[in-house]
């Protein structure tokens, strides 16, 4: 493993190689699956070919070519090159860089040699753009977006392997990170930052937070600096995003995991085990900020993989970790209105083989009411589906599980496992139908379905709406609850597209029939809905552009019909990046995407890569979303 440049690695390549899942299945055991998987396609070779297979899990609806004309655009080539490129009619810039200030004490805090000073890190756009939302605030708009995480050896660039070596390098990375809140506004010259708004603010993992739900104050999220377990510091891998019925922003902490290590002897958990926390941290931060060393305060990762709600209209408001919401690797937080007035939260654990779950609140929510009780009272449950595309939600109680509840929120994965919730390949963003009563997961992808158990030791099973194996393409599943109530404890279910490529494969790994040539693509991550009800697909996968991969390119951001099926092509990233993160401005002819490590020296042409998000909008002036 000497070899391996981890700074270069993904989270999950990361969290994978230094916490490797059980090899619970033998080699004989994987060939004899592997075997007994393609006699089963034998007989049913539908995937690619037209005929839709019994027990695939793809209704007939989503059973229809990609032409691309449901669409007002002409679908896009794939790209290969370091730019962005989206269809004829459609423009594009940038709206913030990574190092832009955010106040005007802060211009040309960003140098292409050496990127941002520790002096002015709190003062700029921070690093590696990821989910964001529009809000708009007195008549302002206001974009709430987080910076999932840095890149060591382009933040220190003195670093030769890119590790921090100081307590003020660990400082600059941890002002880098976060969220940004910013307000922007349209000019001559298309969407601009106001800089020096006063709705202007940086929340990073050093920004005072506080706690509520179940497990605020319990013994378990207690530390030394914190001893009431109510004021924790930070919010760390903020990577999907959400928003409340209130007009507030949900920031969702995924990879937390990662910043924690030892510098003495690690303590024994169960917990640490299951959410990939051990002895040695990505950025070092345990050698120079003692709040990361596990050996002094095994309590802190306890406080981090919350769901965090920020004001975006109260730049001194105190961020909210929402422990009713569980703890985990949390993607996105998708929010929708049941009919009986409650407040429904759908998530994913972006893990190999964890779990969807939903959080429905005990009170309802009516405009202008008290919110304060919505995020912090209510039942947790967790996914399980059935081969025969029904499934149910699980609840997480003391009673099904026989743990705590405060040991349900902190260690909601172990809940999960109690109660035999089904193993998913990576849950990514969940996005609510806002003109039916349905709901979309991202499956992005999982090269262990079928092989690994997950870490709590849970099968990974081939089957339902994880349906490959060594599934490297992804999928989106899409589920209707019954009665059309999003509090209903059952739901049927299908699979709106298997990502493939049809031209490589003729088999399960060419795709779901709404995949071709045209508009194929891998690992499904961002899923964000419009207006309309069109979904827009972002990807976050390989883009070697050769293999299993050849013909599809950079990533990209797509757009789904889910009516019939079919889904065009609107936008590639320059070579490297990933797309993720998508709003729109208040009159919605502006589309705001953020593009997150970017390679090359996208988008000055020169100096560092610097991750973006950039604006589009149509040559004609129309509305976009
Ligand atoms: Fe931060 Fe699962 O993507
Ligand atoms: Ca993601
Ligand atoms: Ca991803």
């Amino acid at each position: 493993m000497t070899d391996i440049d981890t700074t270069e690695l993904s989270w999950d390549d990361w969290d994978e190689l230094k916490s490797p899942r059980p090899d619970t299945n033998d080699f004989d055991t994987v060939v004899e699956r592997a075997i007994s998987r393609r006699g089963f396609l034998g007989g049913a070779l539908a995937f690619g070919s037209g005929a839709v297979a019994m027990g695939t899990g793809l209704l007939s609806s989503t059973a229809v070519k990609a032409a691309g004309n449901a669409f007002d655009f002409t679908p896009i080539d794939v790209a290969t090159d370091f730019d962005i490129h989206v269809p004829e009619g459609y423009q594009w810039k940038p709206l913030v860089r990574w190092g832009d200030a955010l106040f005007s004490d802060a211009n040309g805090a960003y140098s292409a040699e050496t990127g941002v000073d520790l002096a002015m890190s709190e003062r700029v756009f921070g690093e590696n753009t990821d989910g964001m939302e529009l809000f708009e605030v007195n008549g302002k708009e206001v974009i709430a977006v987080n910076s999932e995480y840095v890149n060591p050896k382009i933040n220190l660039p003195s670093d030769a392997d890119g590790t921090p070596r100081t307590a003020d390098e660990v400082k600059l990375l941890q002002n880098l990170q976060g969220v940004t809140v910013m307000e922007v506004a349209a000019s001559n010259e298309g969407y601009r930052i106001v800089q020096d708004s006063p709705l202007n603010r940086r929340i990073h993992h050093n920004t005072q937070m506080t706690m509520d739900g179940p497990a605020a104050g319990s013994l378990l999220v207690q530390t030394t600096a914190d001893p009431e377990g109510m004021s924790p510091i930070g919010t760390m891998n903020n990577c999907g995003s959400g928003r409340t019925l209130w007009g507030t922003y949900l920031t969702c902490e995924e990879n937390f995991n990662g910043y924690f290590g030892a510098t003495g002897e690690e303590p024994a958990s169960a917990g640490n085990e299951r959410y990939g926390i051990g002895a040695e941290g990505r950025y070092a931060y345990e050698k120079f900020d003692a709040r990361f060393d596990i050996a002094n305060e095994p309590n802190e990762p306890h406080r981090h993989g919350w769901i965090t709600e920020i004001d975006p209209s109260d730049p001194n408001s105190t961020p909210v970790k929402h422990t009713a919401l569980g703890r985990f690797k949390h993607e996105n937080a998708a929010m929708v209105q049941a009919t009986d007035g409650r407040v429904v939260v759908y998530m994913g654990d972006d893990e190999r083989g964890e779990f969807l779950y939903r959080y429905v609140s005990n009170g309802t929510y009516t405009e202008g009411g008290d919110t304060s009780a919505l995020l912090s009272d209510g039942v947790l449950s967790v996914a399980k589906f059935n081969d025969d595309q029904t499934g149910e939600w699980l609840d997480l109680t003391p009673e099904t599980t026989g743990m705590s509840a405060e040991e349900i929120l902190v260690f909601a994965r172990m809940a999960g496992s109690a109660v035999g919730a089904t193993t998913m390949d990576r849950p990514e963003w969940v996005a609510v139908n806002p003109t039916r009563v349905e709901a979309y997961c991202a499956l992005t992808n999982n090269k262990n379905r079928g092989v690994k158990a997950n870490a709590g030791g849970d099968e990974t099973p081939v089957g339902g709406p994880n349906p490959r194996e060594t599934n490297r393409y992804g999928q989106i599943v899409r589920w209707t609850p019954v009665d059309e109530d999003h509090t209903a404890s059952t739901f049927a279910w299908d699979l709106y597209v298997m990502a493939g490529n049809p031209t490589v494969y003729d088999n399960e790994y060419g795709g779901s029939e709404n995949i071709t040539e045209g508009n194929m693509f891998n690992s499904p991550d961002g899923m964000i809905f419009d207006t309309k009800g069109m979904l827009w697909i972002q990807t976050d996968g390989d883009y070697k552009n050769e293999g299993d991969f050849e013909g599809m390119g950079n990533n990209q951001m797509l757009v789904g019909d889910t009516q019939t099926g079919e889904i065009a092509r609107f936008l590639t990233a320059p070579y490297g990046a990933e797309v993720t993160g998508l709003c729109w401005s208040a009159d919605l002819k502006t589309m705001f995407v953020g593009i997150q490590h970017p390679g090359g020296s996208w988008p000055d042409g020169e100096g560092k890569p610097r991750s973006s998000v950039i604006s589009v909008w149509r040559e004609d002036g129309q509305t976009i979303g």
